[in-house]
Formats: C-alpha cells, sequence, structure tokens
C-alpha cells in the first residue's frame, strides 16, 4: 500500500510538527500550575501565556474570557446546562433554542435537558443546512434562556450568518452561543466584533492535540461550574490543568495566527481543484456541501451508492475519507443533519465526507480520483443488483 492519504480533518487533524516540537519542550515543565515553586510557576506561565495567545487570535478583550476544558464537548455541556442553571436561579423557565443540525454535544445534552422539564426548540434548517430565519425569530422570547448555533457545520461545511444570528438574540436580550470547532481558522472570526456570549473550540481540529479544548465567555458571572473541586480556572473548572495540551493548543494557535490567509487560500484551491476533478467523473455525483460552505470541506454522494461501501474501499486503498459525522460512524443511522436538509434515508447513507488541510496537495486529490474511478463502476453494479 502507498502513503496514507488523510482526507478527514474534519474528524481530527494531525499534530503540525511545530505543536509536536513545543510539546516535547513542554514535558519538562512537569510541575503542578497551581504550585507555588518555580516549577509550578513555570507551568502556570505556559497556562497564562496560551490564555493569551488563543484570546487575541479570536479577538476577545481579555484573557480573562477564556477557560481550558477537556473539549468542546465539555465546553457545549458547560454553557447549555449553565444558561438552564441560570434560569432556575432568576425563577424562570429555561428555554433553549439550537438548531436541528448540531453536533451530538448539543443535540443530546439538549435531549437530556428536556427530559429534565427544559423547553428546547430546534429550529429546521433549509435543503443546504442552513438557519429558517423566519421560525428563529418566531422562536425567540425575551425570556428565551440561550441561543446555541453551530457556526459551520461539520458534515456539510455549511457556514451560518452568525452576525445576523448573534444580532437577533441581542435584540431580545438573549445570550448567543456558538460552537466554532469546525470555523475557526478556516474562517477569520472576531468574537468582539460579532458579540458574541460564548464560544467552543477545540485544538484536534486545529492541528493540536486531543483532550483540550476552551470555552470563550464574554461575562462569566452567570457560570456555573460542571466539576467542583479545586481554584482551577478561577474555581469554575475545577481540575488540574492539562499543561502540555494547552502547549500544544497555544502552539498550534500561534501556527495559525501567522499562516491563516496562506492556509485559507491553500484550502480554496483544493476545493476548487476537487470539484471539477469529481464531476469529471463517469458516475453521476450529487454536492450537499452549498457554496457558502468551509474551504475545507465537500459532502457528496455518488449513484445512490453506500457511503461505507465507498469509504471501506478506499481505505483499502489507503485513503480515508468519513461517511458523515465521525462521531457516529460505527452506527448505521443516517445522519441526522442530512435527514433535516431532507434527503431521505437512502441518499444520507451515500453521502461520503471529505475533508482536507495543510498537508493537503492536488496530487493526493488526484489519487483519490483515480481510485474513485476505478471503484466506483464496480460499487454502482453490486448495489443495483442488491
Ligand atoms: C462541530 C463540532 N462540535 C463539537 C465537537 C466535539 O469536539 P471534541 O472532540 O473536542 O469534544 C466536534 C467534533 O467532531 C465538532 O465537529
Amino acid at each position: 500500500m502507498s502513503s496514507t492519504i488523510y482526507l478527514d480533518y474534519n474528524a481530527t487533524t494531525p499534530l503540525h510538527p511545530t505543536v509536536e516540537s513545543a510539546i516535547k519542550k513542554g514535558l519538562s515543565h512537569f510541575g503542578n500550575p497551581s504550585s507555588l515553586h518555580h516549577l509550578g510557576q513555570s507551568a502556570q506561565e505556559d497556562i497564562e501565556s496560551a490564555r493569551e495567545s488563543i484570546a487575541q487570535f479570536i479577538g476577545a478583550k481579555s484573557p480573562e474570557h477564556l477557560f481550558f476544558t477537556g473539549s468542546a464537548t465539555e465546553s457545549n455541556n458547560w454553557v447549555l446546562k449553565s444558561a438552564v442553571s441560570q434560569a432556575l436561579l432568576e425563577e424562570k423557565s429555561p428555554h433553549i433554542i439550537t438548531s436541528s443540525i448540531e453536533h451530538t454535544s448539543i443535540i443530546s445534552t439538549c435531549n437530556q435537558l428536556e427530559k429534565e422539564g427544559v423547553q428546547v426548540t430546534y429550529l429546521p434548517v433549509d435543503e443546504n443546512g442552513r438557519i429558517n430565519m423566519e421560525a428563529y425569530s418566531k422562536a425567540i422570547t425575551t425570556s428565551t434562556s440561550l441561543v446555541s448555533i453551530m457556526a459551520a457545520n461539520n458534515e456539510t461545511g455549511t457556514i451560518q450568518p452568525l452576525s445576523q444570528l448573534s444580532d437577533l438574540a441581542k435584540f431580545n436580550g438573549v445570550r448567543f452561543h456558538s460552537d466554532a470547532v469546525q470555523y475557526v481558522g478556516k474562517v477569520p472570526l472576531n468574537v468582539s466584533d460579532i458579540g458574541l456570549d460564548t464560544l467552543s473550540l477545540s485544538a484536534h481540529k486545529l492541528y493540536g492535540p486531543k483532550g483540550i479544548g476552551c470555552l470563550y465567555c464574554a461575562d462569566e458571572t452567570w457560570l456555573t461550574p460542571l466539576l467542583r473541586g479545586g481554584s482551577h480556572e478561577r474555581s469554575l473548572r475545577a481540575g488540574t490543568q492539562n499543561t502540555l495540551g494547552i502547549i500544544g493548543f497555544s502552539s498550534a494557535i500561534n501556527w495559525w495566527k501567522q499562516n491563516q490567509e496562506k492556509e485559507i487560500a491553500h484550502m480554496a484551491k483544493i476545493k476548487e481543484h476537487l470539484i471539477k476533478k469529481i464531476k469529471s467523473l463517469s458516475t453521476p455525483v450529487q454536492i450537499y456541501s452549498p457554496k457558502e460552505s468551509l474551504p475545507n470541506t465537500l459532502l457528496v454522494s455518488f449513484d445512490n451508492i453506500s457511503g461505507s461501501a465507498i469509504m471501506m474501499s478506499l481505505d483499502l486503498e489507503g485513503i480515508c475519507v468519513s461517511t458523515g459525522s465521525a462521531c457516529s460512524t460505527g452506527s448505521v443511522e443516517p445522519s441526522h443533519v442530512l435527514l433535516e436538509m431532507g434527503l431521505s434515508t437512502k441518499e444520507a447513507l451515500s453521502a461520503v465526507r471529505l475533508s482536507w488541510g495543510h498537508a493537503t496537495t492536488n496530487s493526493s486529490i488526484d489519487q483519490l480520483i483515480n481510485s474513485l474511478s476505478q471503484l466506483l463502476p464496480r460499487l454502482s453494479i453490486t448495489s443495483k443488483k442488491a
């Protein structure tokens, strides 16, 4: 098998070599960041300098608005549950507005909150996966506790109109949260300009390590700790910080700071090349990612051929793609995102997600196309017989 072609960057990204060396260097800073001796303090300095770098990259007004967590899943849980606690403290009925195409870390938390008596509105989307603004303006009231809409979808790459969505929340005096895991890096973002209240981020989608995320929060006074214990993260997220993860996260962000413009252009060029090539295949192709989508994502299907069959056949040739959300791979359930966009179960089960990044070249795309051109006619015959 020739070398692996990795086209699953939305599931996770490889560590960038500069991140790897930063982590290696950080290994000697093993002190507990809460310890007052010099080893503890040097770990604490690493954390605070990372907080500053990341805050600056997203346009936060102060590093104090950033809290390190174990993942974006945790950040999303934290915001949703805090909004409910805050509403209950104010003796109001909690009401959350979200979309029907969110990542499972939002959807399943909302499902659980509903079981506990919280009212949740799941906004519908159009065929491109864009939020239905009419449904949104009908659903929101001045007593809504929180609006939580993802900035970009992990499966289709669809980008939401963040400013417009956030403005409507502001107009009603409602806090606005965005899961920006797939968006940050791939699209320039300034949380202060948009006026976001909270935002979730994850290092492993940005060439950083797994198991480290953060929550941006413009005013933390309404946050309720998910984890209680020590006074870490200003007593809002207990647990000794993952210093090496934070060092890696910061190093990845510093890399993005220097390379973002170039990288976005690179990803967009790859997308152009991929679309041109994919359309030249003899098997009919359907592209589900709309024009307004991430520069690194393309969700497609080929003649109703099973996405899992394509994914497994490509894997045998050393090419890694996904059939949709990586978190739901292994289950045969069609993606909720695609069903919400109006696809039938069969169409949804045919989807293949291609996502790329820094190390992807036109030649990797050409190898993908070459493999597809050989295997699709074969799989098409098998799928028609089935
Ligand atoms: C849109 C989105 N939100 C949240 C997450 C969860 O991130 P983490 O792996 O840091 O929990 C993912 C991961 O795939 C994602 O794509």
